[in-house]
């Protein structure tokens, strides 16, 4: 299909990673459209590893790939990227373009974001301190500074001695930190400007001509629904829209112009920093997850908290991205277990069970998973899926009445099934 979404269907760390790398192959152009250097993107081709954290996966295929201005860019994390690409002899120059509204995450956005957080104290997000809410928070106040700022010394200098002068006063006066100093940070993005110069594009004519000349162009969202700052369980959520229709914004095509949303979904689920999580695994084989699958922030280390696949906020995904179709990914964790828990309901705390996402926040924070046992199949997954696993991903797409299309069966890149 011409125009693909890729969504993560949960909170992140879905595996959407690989389910691009593989719809990459055929299309045309990648675009990643909201997020920035707080994902992590790990591609291994040929035996070479690629830690990836802004440009879309797909330029290591050599394909076109485009920064949405949905996007956040740290320019020093993406000019690093660049250097690296180039270093292991990948072109950059006319196959990334970025977005010449792109805000930029500034160095007063990481320590603001960090700082907030040690000052939330056990209220914290749990973020992941690079910089995001600040730097769109600025973008929502209009104050931020943009990818196309770089392109004229002028306006360059007049943005950032406004803004170091204001971001001063929040560090110094409020948080206790150390200041900016203005010509030292008027140098720095001087030298980002000539670096970056070449790659800034209008990515909206870019998709549109792709699109109308029939090629296939593939959006990469990061994070996921329930990450989403509008639709995601706020205030635990990321300052941006993960969903798919984040994809028309960030690029500017009308949402007439998306021909399928594929969602990703683990077989089970995890979650990065505070908040509620109704299907959290309780006891040792919380551990065993976690170990079995892997399953450490790309970006941060940190340990994920695991769950049992939960259907009520699945089905609040597929409603809300407009999934035609799932990518199941992780199966192979569950292969030892005999029984896997499936959470099918909630129960509330006025005694009523409802299989819809609780559209009030105390509902949610309140409700309890009501779980339905699948038996295990207790083997490894070759080839084809094991008769009682096959069950398991049916029991899925009926309860959703989505079709799941690929799974996940391993590691490597190969290990992806294909179900037709
Ligand atoms: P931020 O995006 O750094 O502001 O973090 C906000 C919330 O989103 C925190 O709970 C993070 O753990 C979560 N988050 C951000 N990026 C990712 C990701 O790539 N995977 C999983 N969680 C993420």
């Amino acid at each position: 299909m011409p125009a693909t979404v890729i969504v993560g269907a949960q909170w992140g760390d879905e595996g959407k990673g690989k389910i691009v790398d593989l719809l990459a192959q055929e299309s045309d152009l990648v675009c990643r459209y909201q997020g920035g250097p707080n994902a992590g993107h790990t591609i291994v081709v040929d035996g070479e590893t690629y830690k990836i954290r802004q440009i879309p996966s797909g330029i290591v295929a050599g394909k076109p790939s485009a920064i949405g201005a949905g996007c956040v860019v740290d320019p020093a994390v993406l000019i690093s990227e660049l250097d690296e690409l180039e270093a292991r002899g990948h072109a950059t120059e006319g196959l990334v373009f970025v977005s010449g509204n792109t805000h930029l995450v500034m160095p007063w956005h990481v320590a603001l974001d960090g700082a907030r957080e040690r000052r939330l104290g056990r209220l914290q997000i749990g973020t992941t301190r690079r910089g995001i809410g600040p730097a769109y928070a600025d973008k929502a106040t209009r104050i931020g500074i943009r990818v196309q700022d770089l392109l004229d010394p002028k306006i360059l200098r007049q943005k950032l001695e406004l803004a170091v002068a204001e971001k001063n006063v929040w560090l110094e006066r409020v948080y206790g930190l150390d200041s900016f100093e203005v010509e030292g940070v008027v140098a720095t993005h001087l030298e980002y400007a000539s670096r970056l110069g070449p790659y800034v594009a209008d990515t909206s004519l870019l998709v549109d001509r792709a699109l109308r000349a029939g090629r296939r162009v593939l959006f990469e969202g990061a994070q996921g629904t329930l990450l989403d700052l509008d639709h995601g369980t706020y205030p635990f959520v990321t300052s941006s829209s993960p969903i798919a229709a984040g994809a028309a914004v960030s690029f500017g095509i009308g949402p007439n112009r998306i021909d399928e949303v594929v969602g990703v979904t683990k077989a089970y689920v995890t979650r990065v920093g505070e908040g509620p999580f109704p299907s959290e695994i309780e006891g040792p084989e919380h551990d065993r997850v976690r170990e079995a699958g892997r399953e450490f922030g790309t970006v941060t280390g940190r340990e994920r908290r695991c769950g049992w696949l939960d259907l009520v906020a699945l089905r609040f995904a597929v409603r809300v991205n407009g999934i035609t179709s799932l990518a199941l990914t992780k199966l192979d964790v569950l292969s030892d277990l005999p029984r896997i828990p499936v959470c099918v309901r909630y129960r509330l705390p006025d005694g009523g069970e409802t299989d819809e996402f609780p559209a009030h926040q105390s509902d949610f924070h309140h409700c309890r998973p009501v779980f339905e046992e699948l038996p295990g199949w207790e083997s490894e997954i070759g080839d084809a899926l094991p008769e009682l696993a096959r069950r398991y991903v049916a029991f899925v797409s009926d309860a959703l009445d989505v079709p799941v299309t690929l799974v996940g069966t391993g590691a490597g890149r190969e290990a992806v099934l294909a179900l037709t």
